[in-house]
């Protein structure tokens, strides 16, 4: 049985990660700082090291008492305007932390990276549709710092043998069919969790941020992705690489989109909700959408799970969390 450390894996897409690869049968250990990380999101029997990756002393503890044949990591600061408030945090982490990561796999002979980045690292795509090659240009921060990560991870790979598939998401959301784990923070900014605590009467109507973007009704669009679809890609990404298969970067997407006001309009197909316009959010390109050709290709996975179930899922999961 290969033994897998998560680290990030008290999180929330970390966390489905782990329940995945416990029902396909890895040994799994997380490391996390729980700084957002929630520990009742680790199943029982799965060893939680409470410690930072910006820390060594804290990634040497693991990797000595754990002998892990993959590293997935999932430990990331993520939130684009905080990033461009406090640039040097977002380095400190999500590129100091991954060459302490990187230098602990050399130092214990561990030889495969699964890496989760983002769809913030190509910046503003020209048509909206980004394919893995795409020029990369981040527009803040954030991406920026997962860009940077990227690029380490690609330049240690060939000076120390170490292979990688490193992913990048786009819009992640909803929670595990059995609500073991999902979406849990004081402070959300991402549209479907804030469209169902809006349903669930737990805030008012939801701002639309935006009518006037260059797209059929007006309101931005992306591609959404179910966090147990994305869960179920980094397994095959694990064992792709596993299997001796060359390090890749691949995108997590479905190759389609859905607007602002049609997520509004799913949502009211599973209970009320009202919204306001709102003016447009600073930053925001008006399509992202995946190309996932190379998913197809490299690992046979596509998404399996749609928008209604998408929105269910967060909105089951939310009011499990009644305010
Ligand atoms: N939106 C609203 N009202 C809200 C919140 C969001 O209309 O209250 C809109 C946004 O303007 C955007 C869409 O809903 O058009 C989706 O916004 P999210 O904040 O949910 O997600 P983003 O597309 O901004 O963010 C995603 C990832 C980030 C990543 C970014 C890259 O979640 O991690 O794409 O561009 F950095």
């Amino acid at each position: 049985m290969k033994k897998v450390l998560v680290i990030g894996g008290a999180g929330y897409i970390g966390s489905h990660v782990v329940l995945e690869l416990l029902d396909q049968n890895f040994e799994v250990v997380v490391l996390d700082n729980l700084s957002t990380g929630h520990k009742e999101l680790v199943p029982k029997g799965v060893k939680l090291y409470v410690g930072d990756i910006t820390n060594y002393d804290d990634l040497k503890e693991v990797f000595k008492t754990e002998k892990v044949d993959a590293v997935m990591d999932f430990a990331a600061k993520i939130v684009v305007p905080e990033s461009v408030k406090e640039p040097l945090s977002y380095y400190h982490n999500n590129l100091e932390g991954v060459r302490l990561i990187l230098e602990a796999m050399v130092e214990f002979g561990v030889k495969h990276l699964v890496f989760s980045s983002t769809a913030a690292v190509y910046g503003e795509p020209e048509n909206g549709v980004c394919q893995e090659d795409d020029l990369k240009i981040p527009i803040n921060p954030y991406g920026e710092s997962k860009l940077a990560a990227e690029n380490l991870i690609k330049w240690s790979s060939k000076a120390y043998d170490l292979d990688y598939v490193i992913f990048r998401y786009f819009n992640v959301a909803g929670a595990d069919s059995r609500l073991r784990s999902g979406l849990i923070s004081d402070k959300l900014t991402h549209i479907v969790p804030i469209i169902t605590e809006s349903m669930l009467g737990y805030r008012g109507p939801i701002s639309v941020f935006g009518f006037d973007y260059p797209t059929p009704d007006g309101t931005c669009i992306r591609d959404y992705i179910h966090v147990t679809d994305l869960a179920i890609a980094h397994i095959e990404g694990l064992k792709y690489l596993l299997n001796g298969n060359k390090s890749a970067e691949i995108n997590l997407g479905s190759n389609a989109g859905y607007s602002v006001l049609e997520l509004v309009n799913e949502a009211n197909t599973i209970s009320k909700l009202s919204y306001t316009k709102g003016p447009r959010r600073e930053g925001d390109p008006a399509v992202l959408i995946a190309s996932n050709k190379r998913a197809k290709k490299l690992l046979n996975w596509e998404p399996t799970r749609n928008l209604k179930e998408i929105i269910k899922s967060d909105y089951e999961f939310r009011k499990t969390r009644k305010k």
